[in-house]
């Protein structure tokens, strides 16, 4: 009992630490599009990662951090509708290897999606190991998704393509952002 109080008092401090950093940091930071095309510099796609970290209202005012938070939601919405549109391409398949192949697509986003928010709990532990290794396995369901339609012949529109291409290259611009921090 003697030891469960102050650990308690302990864990709340953390916590509190937490979330002060990322108020403080956010309004404290001289943070602007100088900082967010650093940040996106070293992506294999910068255009994409600025993009992304541009389109949230918080973009020109978060810290490295805070845009690494604001990549993980892009992913994050991104694969959400790509889960959606491809349950929407499942149920209208005419061919069964077809329907499996996007309904297995559509459960590989819906694990994405758990991950990076898992990612996003961890971004804000500072447990930024965790982070990337959630980021990656939320990236290999797409890779997985890709590989099952590219070997299984199945065709998806275009717009679909192109937002997995997106995803992928805003998983890796999140990586190696992190990877830094
Ligand atoms: C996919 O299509 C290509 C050419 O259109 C063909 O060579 C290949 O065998 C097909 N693969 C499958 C798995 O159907
Ligand atoms: C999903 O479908 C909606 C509605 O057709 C479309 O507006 C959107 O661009 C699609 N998104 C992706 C990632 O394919």
């Amino acid at each position: 009992m003697g030891i469960a109080l102050p650990l308690c008092h302990l864990s709340l401090l953390f916590l509190l630490s937490i979330s002060f950093n990322h108020v403080g940091h956010r309004n404290l930071v001289f943070a602007d599009e100088a900082l967010i095309e650093l940040q996106c510099h070293n992506a294999e796609v910068p255009s994409t990662c600025i993009q992304c970290v541009k389109s949230d209202p918080k973009g020109e005012s978060a810290d490295k951090v805070g845009i690494a938070f604001i990549i993980i939601t892009c992913l994050s919405n991104n694969a959400g509708s790509l889960k959606n549109n491809m349950t929407v391409l499942a149920s209208s398949a005419r061919g069964k290897v077809e329907k499996i192949v996007l309904q297995k697509c559509a459960k590989g986003f819906s694990v994405s999606m758990d991950d990076l928010v898992k990612a996003a709990i961890t971004l804000g532990a500072k447990d930024y190991d965790k982070t990337n290794g959630l980021v990656a396995a939320a990236l290999v369901q797409e890779v997985y998704c890709k590989q099952n339609i590219l070997g299984k012949n199945v065709t998806v529109p275009d717009g679909m393509v192109y937002a997995m291409r997106v995803y992928e290259e805003l998983s890796n611009a999140a990586l190696r952002i992190i990877d830094r921090f």
